[in-house]
């Protein structure tokens, strides 16, 4: 394993720069234990981060899988003051802001499949989970958690997940210092959450839609009411909302389900 500095350092201060940062060796959940710290009162920006996770949580009740020493999982506390109905855009941004850190620290171009997934190479690396805890005083209290695939190797992914996800490490065949992904994920995460909160989501959707995984493939979507919808993606609205066109034409709007590139 490389020697990565930086993430001792956080380790040991607890902090980067002037945010707080708790490091678990390990936790059922770093979006759980943020939840508390939120609850509690503790500051926007504030950051749980975890060596492993015993139940790790993906969106849709999915696991995710949290081999130690190897990857990033961790959640952000963000007191945001978005109207409700624009609080699932932070998703999108969040997923902007990740994509901008880690070309910034590895060249590789990333693409995001709607809403939440951060592939390379057609293989999910990242995800991320954003849950509100509801209003306190005058914002709201929202945890976006992110688990990335750092320097994970292929043996740590069972049959299932093999041939669908993937790390920095496999795709690059290069060791990446999590501690440095990790402050420069975070300062991204603040620009792009704070354009967000500016009232600047245009500038988000242009540069989201130049990393669309999805734009003009074929898609299924498994609506929540279970129907099965195929058809080709059109791209996201400029709420933020996929498009979906099927067989026969219609063209649905999809706020939540599950997608798949098909
Ligand atoms: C997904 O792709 O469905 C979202 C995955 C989010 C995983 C991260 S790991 C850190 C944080 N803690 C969790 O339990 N989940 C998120």
């Amino acid at each position: 394993m490389i020697n990565d500095k930086i993430w001792q350092d956080i380790k040991e201060t607890g902090s980067i720069g002037k945010r707080s940062v708790t490091v678990l060796d390990n936790t059922e959940s770093t979006n759980h234990y943020a939840a508390a710290l939120a609850k509690d009162g503790a500051s926007s920006g504030t950051v749980v981060v975890a060596e492993t996770q015993s139940k790790g949580r993906g969106r849709l009740g999915r696991v995710w899988l949290s081999p130690p020493g190897t990857g990033l999982y961790f959640s952000l506390i963000w007191h945001s003051q978005l109207q409700p109905e624009d609080l699932a855009k932070l998703t999108l941004a969040a997923g902007l802001g990740l994509c901008l850190a880690l070309e910034s620290c590895t060249n590789l171009q990333f693409k995001i499949k709607w809403p939440n997934d951060l592939f390379l190479d057609n293989k999910k690396i990242g995800g991320i989970l954003t849950e509100n805890l509801g209003q306190k005083q005058k914002h709201t209290l929202v945890i976006i958690g992110i688990g990335l695939n750092v320097n994970t190797p292929a043996t740590a992914f069972p049959d299932d997940l093999a041939q669908k996800a993937s790390s920095l490490y496999i795709f690059s065949k290069k060791k990446f210092c999590r501690g440095r992904l990790l402050t420069e994920i975070l300062q991204k995460l603040d620009d792009t959450l704070t354009d967000l909160e500016q009232g600047q989501f245009n500038k988000i959707l242009t540069e989201w839609r130049r990393r669309d995984a999805t734009i003009n493939k074929k898609m299924t979507w498994l609506t929540p009411s279970r129907k099965v919808v195929t058809g080709i993606s059109l791209g996201i609205n400029d709420e933020g909302l996929l498009h979906i066109r099927d067989n026969a034409g219609k063209i649905h709007e999809v706020m939540s389900g599950d997608l798949s590139l098909t």
